[in-house]
């Protein structure tokens, strides 16, 4: 069972509430949230958002903050580091290589194929507050000579240009601006002939946006995300061609879990640490934080973040369920030597 506490403590709890409005008014087309405004705050926006949700992602999630290909009868935290193994494996990474992770969270992913792999791998990220924890993680497991942390935004990454043998991405690069000017950023500091490979958040063949639900189940992922925008496979194909990767394989792994990889959020994992996602541990949670926050123990904000996370949960369940969105289309790409 978890003990993080969900309650966001990267701001002074003063903030809280002002950061979760200048959020949400980055969604409300009323309040001049556009698609254009998002685009040009991308990086304010993201920060806002990780700052935010960071405590209550480890509290319902744990340290990797992604879906993963299920397995029946396997926890979520199995799973989890399952997909992370399968990116080393299929970027054949290996004691010597150094490698990027491209929005590296607090550092679960980082830390998971550094020990599989033995490669040494640099964590990218431009929110200080999860660098910070994902340095005190890589300590606390004996990892830090292998995995270090660079803060950065990956539109335009403090490195020289092919720094880097390998570089992954997990569920990181649907938070840009602009998918092709990132992975020509990426495509900078990979190596001639070096590796690129990612999970993205995609809309699918099912997606229709003639269909007012469909629009509706996207723009709840949108908002309780801290995405810009999504878009279709597609044109994810299309941003790694025009960066100049070479395409070796292009699939959507969704298909691939059973149980699928929403259940996760319907948390039925059949143990103790999935109880805060189960709708029931969801509105517990809630509730508690509502309390808190009443009684002077929690920020005010805090039930505002719990309530945008919920309705992304909400959002992302009925993605699922009609098949019009994925979280895992995986790639892996070379750059031409
Ligand atoms: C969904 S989280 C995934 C984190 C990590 N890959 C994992 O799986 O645990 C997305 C991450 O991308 C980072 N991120 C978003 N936009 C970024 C940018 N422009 N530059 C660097 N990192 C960014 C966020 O701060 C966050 O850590």
């Amino acid at each position: 069972m978890s003990l993080h506490s969900p309650v966001p403590k990267s701001m002074k709890a003063g903030k809280v509430k002002s950061t979760s409005d200048a959020y949400s008014g980055m969604h409300d087309e009323h309040g001049g949230g556009t698609l254009e405004a998002r685009k040009e705050h991308c990086a304010d926006m993201v920060n806002d958002y990780y700052d935010l949700v960071t405590d209550f992602y480890e509290y319902g999630w744990g340290r990797s903050f992604h879906f993963a290909v299920r397995r029946r009868g396997e926890l979520l935290k199995r799973a989890l580091a399952r997909h992370e193994r399968y990116l080393a494996e299929r970027l054949e990474l290996a004691p010597g290589m150094q490698v990027l992770d491209v929005g590296c969270g607090v550092g679960g992913p980082m830390r998971e194929i550094a020990a599989f792999s033995g490669a040494s791998i640099v964590g990218l990220n431009n929110n200080a507050y999860q660098l910070s924890k994902c340095e005190t993680y890589n300590r606390e497991a004996q990892l830090d000579e292998l995995c270090s942390t660079l803060h950065g935004d990956f539109m335009a990454i403090p490195c020289e240009d092919e720094s880097f043998d390998a570089v992954y991405q997990i569920e990181a690069t649907c938070h840009a601006p602009d998918r092709t000017a990132a992975f020509k950023e990426l495509a900078r500091v990979l190596k001639p002939g070096g590796f690129f490979a990612g999970y993205e958040w995609c809309l699918t063949d099912a997606y229709d946006a003639g269909i007012i639900e469909h629009c509706e189940i996207k723009e709840g992922i949108i908002v309780g995300s801290g995405l810009p925008d999504l878009t279709h496979t597609s044109n994810v194909d299309n941003a790694l061609k025009a960066a100049g990767f070479e395409i070796l394989e292009a699939r959507d792994r969704a298909p691939e879990s059973d149980p699928p990889w929403y259940s996760a959020l319907q948390g039925r994992d059949l143990s103790l640490s999935s109880i805060p996602r189960t709708r029931i541990g969801q509105r517990l949670t809630n509730m508690s934080v509502g309390l808190m926050e009443k009684m002077g123990l929690a920020p005010k904000g805090t039930k505002d973040v719990s309530n945008l996370l919920m309705g992304c949960g909400r959002s992302l369940v009925a993605s699922g369920i009609r098949g019009l969105f994925t979280p895992m289309y995986f790639y892996i790409a070379r750059k031409p030597e």
